[in-house]
This record gives structure tokens, C-alpha cells and sequence, in this order.
């Protein structure tokens, strides 16, 4: 079972699209263990980010990302990193296929909604920078043996 950091950026809350996009990720199996509003502050924006420092988008994207309030989400599934990234779509709303969040719900290739880690090690990081311990909460869903196969032990 992976955890993955997921923001929905400014954007997702000024264009009311927080339901939508949430019910994408229960819909699709995923268990939510963390979620909380916040507004991240510039140096936490820049930490976050600090891997696109230099860039000419990258002053843009700190006062985009802090621009506004964001909602900020640990889920938890078998190989959660590369499947949240997958149903976010490409970077650029313009680009990025129909049927993913972005390519349904986004055209700007900035304002894009949503954030995904994309390793893990940056969801590992991601998570730690965003929650403490006592905010991830472990329970068990009652659906478990429905969203996986787990009849002869492995998850499936
Ligand atoms: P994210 O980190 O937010 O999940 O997005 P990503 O991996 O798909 O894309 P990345 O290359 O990491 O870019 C981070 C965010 O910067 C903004 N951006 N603006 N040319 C531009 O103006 C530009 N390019 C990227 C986007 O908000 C992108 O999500
Ligand atoms: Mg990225």
C-alpha cells in the first residue's frame, strides 16, 4: 500500500470543483487518511517547489500556489502515486487528455487544479512537510475486500 500527497491547488476552491474532483479519488477505490484546508505559506510554496527554482515559471507558481486557500489529501492505495498522477493528466490543461482531471476540468497551463507527488520519495517528503503523525489517521475501510481481491492473501 503506497500514500500520496495530493493538494487541490487555489483554483479547485475558487471554482467550487473540490466535490467533484474528491468524489474522483473515493469513486475510484482510493482510502483518504489526512485531509485539512490551509493556506501554505511562501517559504513552504518554495520547499515544495524548490525543484523548479530558477525556472521562469517558478515565481509564478509560488504566488499561484499561495494565492488562495488549498485543501491538501493523503491517500492511500495499492500503487496510489502513479494512479493519482495518471487521472490528474498532463501539466497543461491544454494538453492533457479528456476523461483526467486536468484535461476535463482545466485549460491553462498554469491554474491545473491539482497537485500529485510524483515519486516515492517526494510523496514521503511531501507528506512529512504537510501533516504531523497524529493528523494521518489509520482505520480500516470497510470496503476493502470489495475494492481489492484479497481471497488468497495478497491485495490483487
Ligand atoms: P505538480 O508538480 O503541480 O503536480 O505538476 P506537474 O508535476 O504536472 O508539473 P511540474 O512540471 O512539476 O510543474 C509544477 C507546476 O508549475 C506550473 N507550471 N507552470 N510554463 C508554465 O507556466 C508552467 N509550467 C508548469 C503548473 O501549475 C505545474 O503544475
Ligand atoms: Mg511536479
Amino acid at each position: 500500500m503506497e500514500k500520496t500527497l495530493i493538494l487541490l491547488k487555489p483554483d479547485a476552491i475558487q471554482r467550487r470543483l473540490l466535490g467533484k474532483i474528491i468524489a474522483r479519488f473515493e469513486e475510484k477505490g482510493f482510502q483518504i487518511v489526512g485531509m485539512k484546508m490551509m493556506l501554505i505559506p511562501e517559504s513552504m510554496a518554495r520547499k515544495h517547489y524548490a525543484s523548479h527554482e530558477g525556472k521562469d515559471f517558478f515565481e509564478p507558481l509560488v504566488r499561484y500556489t499561495t494565492s488562495s486557500p488549498v485543501v491538501v489529501i493523503v491517500v492511500k492505495g495499492k500503487n496510489a502515486i502513479e494512479i493519482v498522477r495518471k487521472m490528474m493528466g498532463a501539466t497543461f490543461g491544454s494538453k492533457a487528455e479528456a476523461g483526467t482531471i486536468r484535461g476535463d476540468y482545466a485549460v491553462s497551463n498554469r491554474f491545473n487544479l491539482i497537485h500529485g507527488s510524483d515519486s516515492p520519495s517526494s510523496a514521503e517528503k511531501e507528506i512529512t512537510t504537510f501533516f504531523t503523525k497524529e493528523e494521518l489517521l489509520d482505520y480500516q475501510p470497510i470496503d476493502f475486500s470489495w475494492v481489492y481481491d484479497i481471497s488468497e492473501g495478497d491485495v490483487v
